[in-house]
């Protein structure tokens, strides 16, 4: 009998997309997961094991190989710096990193930047030669230059609608992000050949969508 493959499924606003292409590329993924709360789902006809985690956790569970695989957003990638390899572009749940302020914003002395990305923001800022002092918040982001908490933010912009209706601007843009397939360093090696024919099938799904949209 085969080793079952441990995948870590974000939750969330990737997981619609994650799921379609993999079952584009044949994979069983029941859709009873789809609206499901369980954190664990089995499909043992295909040897695979789906864990169902917050995204920010995926490459922690990878790195300490609970999961083989995972799906996670290079914005998560970058800021938790973990040790996995990077197997393959999705190009899913596109998106952008950025530099978030009010209209009338100017620079000031050591400005105050809010994020859920402290890492990705200090490393920015630091190799710019520019002293920030980054203040942590989990979530809606832009609230911190409306009430005065942060001079600007750094955050992700998908479709622009939450700066538009909350009257922030896009500054600079930091990186673009996609969704990627990592791979613990372990699993890789051990479990080879299945990765691979995992990779190849989703390589081949992802140059199909490509190609027709060229
Ligand atoms: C993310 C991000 C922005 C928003 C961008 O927040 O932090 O707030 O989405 O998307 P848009 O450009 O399409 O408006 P998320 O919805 O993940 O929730 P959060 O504020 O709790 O982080």
């Amino acid at each position: 009998m085969q080793d079952v493959l441990k995948v870590a499924m974000p939750k969330g606003r990737i997981y619609k997309q994650a799921s379609k292409l993999f079952r584009e590329a044949g994979l069983v993924i029941p859709d009873d997961i789809d609206d499901s709360r369980k954190l664990i789902i089995a499909v043992p006809e295909a040897g695979m094991e789906f864990i169902m985690a917050k995204p920010v956790d995926v490459p922690t569970y990878v790195e300490y190989g609970v999961a083989d695989i995972g799906v996670v957003g290079k914005d998560v990638l970058m800021e938790e710096n973990r040790n996995v390899y990077e197997l393959l572009d999705l190009g899913i749940a596109r998106c952008r990193m950025s530099v978030i302020g009010l209209p009338d914003w100017e620079p000031v002395l050591n400005p105050r930047v809010a994020t859920k990305y402290p890492n990705v923001a200090s490393q920015y800022f630091r190799e710019r030669g520019q002293q920030v002092e980054v203040i942590k918040l989990n979530g809606s982001i832009e609230l911190a230059p409306l009430i005065g908490l942060a001079d600007r933010i750094v955050d992700m912009v998908e479709t622009g609608q939450t700066l538009k209706e909350n009257g922030l601007v896009e500054q600079e843009q930091i990186f673009a992000i996609t969704s990627r397939l990592i791979a613990n360093r372990v699993s890789y090696r051990m479990k080879n050949e299945r990765i691979q024919a995992l990779c190849d099938k989703l390589q081949h799904m992802i140059s199909a969508a490509a190609s027709e949209k060229a």
